[in-house]
């Protein structure tokens, strides 16, 4: 990722992980939710609502101005709130989003082998994440790792162990 450093989200970082789980909603480019409808979903918006909690953690990439350009996060919800990727209450779930002109150039892979480090250097055994099969997504996920434990109509959920 030339030009281009990773730093720990904060939370301050709330807005710019907003933008994100709008991208990660809107990949379809017919897709155009609002980011107040995002937001107003409660089965989207626990991907960031409060943030940060204790136990949520995640990357940002910024561009050599310090502009975030992409994220990386992970939240633990648990059965009584399942995320889209739920596997268990002691797994937590991925979100990930570049900023659209930052695409295709090695950010997103870049970002999420990182959290998964992260993730790894924090005692974290499996983690998961939810994509929709269409999304060219599903692809870099295998490649780095992830399988399908459960399939639904257009979506399916992926862990990685992370030895
Ligand atoms: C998914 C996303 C995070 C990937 O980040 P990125 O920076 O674009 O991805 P990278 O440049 O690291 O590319 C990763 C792989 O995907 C491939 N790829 C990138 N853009 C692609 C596209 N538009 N179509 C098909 N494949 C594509 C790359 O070729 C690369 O594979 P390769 O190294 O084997 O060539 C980013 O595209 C994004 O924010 N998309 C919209 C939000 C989203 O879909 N989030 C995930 C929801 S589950």
């Amino acid at each position: 990722m030339t030009d281009l450093d990773v730093r720990a989200a904060t939370p301050v970082d709330f807005d710019f992980l907003v933008d994100m789980l709008v991208e990660a909603v809107n990949w379809l480019p017919e897709r155009n939710w609002s980011r107040e409808q995002i937001l107003a979903n409660p089965a989207l918006a626990h991907y960031v609502a409060g943030w940060m909690q204790p136990t949520d953690f995640g990357l940002l990439a910024v561009d050599e101005a310090g502009r975030p350009v992409g994220a990386a996060w992970f939240r633990y919800l648990t059965a009584a709130d399942p995320g889209y990727g739920y596997v268990s209450d002691d797994v937590p779930e991925l979100t990930i989003g570049v900023v659209e002109n930052w695409r295709g150039r090695g950010v997103g892979r870049a970002l999420l082998r990182a959290v998964l480090d992260a993730a790894r250097a924090r005692g974290i055994s499996t983690v998961s994440l939810s994509v929709e099969r269409a999304n060219f997504a599903a692809r870099l996920y295998a490649a780095e790792g992830f399988r399908t434990v459960e399939s639904f109509e257009d979506a399916d959920t992926m862990v990685r162990t992370l030895p």
